[in-house]
């Protein structure tokens, strides 16, 4: 058996295999509540053949949307939304998990496929952003600094957050504290100039997150996975680096999260970036190294053979993708013929018929 298709039991949840869809925003809610698109989107990876299906970021506040159109859960009736499209992604063998988010100084902007760009006018629907320090994202509107009891209602937002995911069914938790949204700023010190406990020193500036950590953990209790999505770099010039970052996942580990998923960079729009196949293998490998725990990959991983590699080489212990999905939502089936995995044991028995068409990468196993 090839490791990408052997199981990984993490506390009581136990996924079939160790390729993941990475969360993916698809900017179509109302009121933060999901609908018949994320349920067909969603459901359809766990009939691909994935392990674990993260629905996309969704708020814990209404203010903590990237646009007015992303996902939440932040009432009853969102919960009640979820519930349907989590039992859909278990009835078809897979793992349900949500990512809990909020957008800091990125909130607010038009989704990507509206008309305008940047931040929507508080006239047209927009908000105030909030963030560690009042420093804006470039060409975005200026957010509010925090005030440490705000961020304490943040904090138990993201705990009561969790208690619905839990509600609606969702196995696995991953809090997002990448891509340059409210964690991730106050992890770096490009975004954080704050001079009290949540600003400073990198214990300081991790405070929020591992207490997000911990108080997720404490409302979930010891059965579920728990794991945090970090940036490991800015890519800028007096940004966070890898090391920093697995020094924070050190912390997190010991609060309560079991594994990082690891993607890099979004905190600020000078960052350069060199993408390629596989490029963020290379940081996921490092804070593997450094923590110890579980840790994902992710960034362009697009085929079996590939996402194997890093898995054998032990530079991951799992594989997130997201575009590849959505080129292709049977992309664990295609990656187990493409490994010569036995396909009944992974193809949905309706779809098995699909498997013996005369297509050259399926048939050969
Ligand atoms: C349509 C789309 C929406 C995304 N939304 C999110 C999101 O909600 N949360 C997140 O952490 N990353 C998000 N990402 C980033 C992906 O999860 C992933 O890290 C990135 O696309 C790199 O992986 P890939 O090369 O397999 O696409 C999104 C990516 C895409 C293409």
């Amino acid at each position: 058996m090839s490791q990408l298709f052997s199981p990984l039991a993490i506390r009581e949840v136990t996924l079939r295999n160790r390729l993941w869809v990475s969360p993916m925003c698809m900017y179509s809610a109302s009121d933060g509540i999901v609908n018949d698109w994320h349920h067909v989107h969603l459901a359809q990876f766990a009939s691909g053949g994935a392990g674990l299906v993260v629905a996309e970021a969704t708020a814990v506040v209404p203010e903590g949307r990237i646009s007015p159109d992303d996902a939440g859960i932040w009432s009853d009736a969102h919960t009640d939304a979820w519930r349907p499209i989590v039992r859909s992604i278990r009835d078809r063998g897979s793992v349900a998990g949500i990512q809990l988010a909020h957008a800091g100084r990125k909130a607010s902007t038009h989704s990507p496929f509206a008309d305008a760009q940047g931040s929507v006018p508080l006239a047209e629907g927009g908000w105030t952003t909030e963030a560690p320090s009042a420093v804006a994202y470039e060409g975005f509107a200026e957010p509010e600094a925090m005030s440490v009891e705000r961020i304490a209602e943040v904090v138990d937002a993201f705990r009561i957050a969790a208690r619905r995911s839990v509600d609606a069914g969702f196995e696995v938790l991953e809090i997002h504290a990448a891509h340059g949204y409210l964690l991730h700023e106050f992890l770096s010190p490009l975004t954080n100039q704050r001079d009290d406990e949540y600003g400073g020193s990198l214990e300081n500036r991790a405070r929020f997150t591992i207490e997000v950590v911990r108080a997720v953990r404490a409302e979930v209790g010891e059965d579920l996975p728990v794991f945090v999505r970090f940036s490991a770099t800015d890519s800028a010039p007096g940004g966070l680096e890898v090391d920093d970052v697995a020094q924070v996942a050190a912390w997190a580990r010991d609060a309560g999260a079991d594994l990082f998923d690891i993607s890099t960079s979004g905190l600020v729009a000078h960052q350069r970036i060199e993408v390629g196949p596989g490029y963020q293998v290379p940081f996921a490998a490092r804070i593997r190294e450094i923590t110890g725990a579980l840790t994902g990959s992710v960034g362009i991983i697009t085929s079996g053979a590939q996402a194997e590699e890093i898995l054998a080489s032990g530079q991951a212990d799992v594989i997130f993708a997201a575009r590849e999905w959505l080129r292709d939502p049977h992309f664990a089936l295609r990656a187990a013929g493409e490994l010569g995995e036995d396909p009944p044991s992974i193809w949905p028995p309706q779809y098995i018929r699909g498997y013996r068409a005369p297509s050259p990468a399926l048939t050969r196993a």
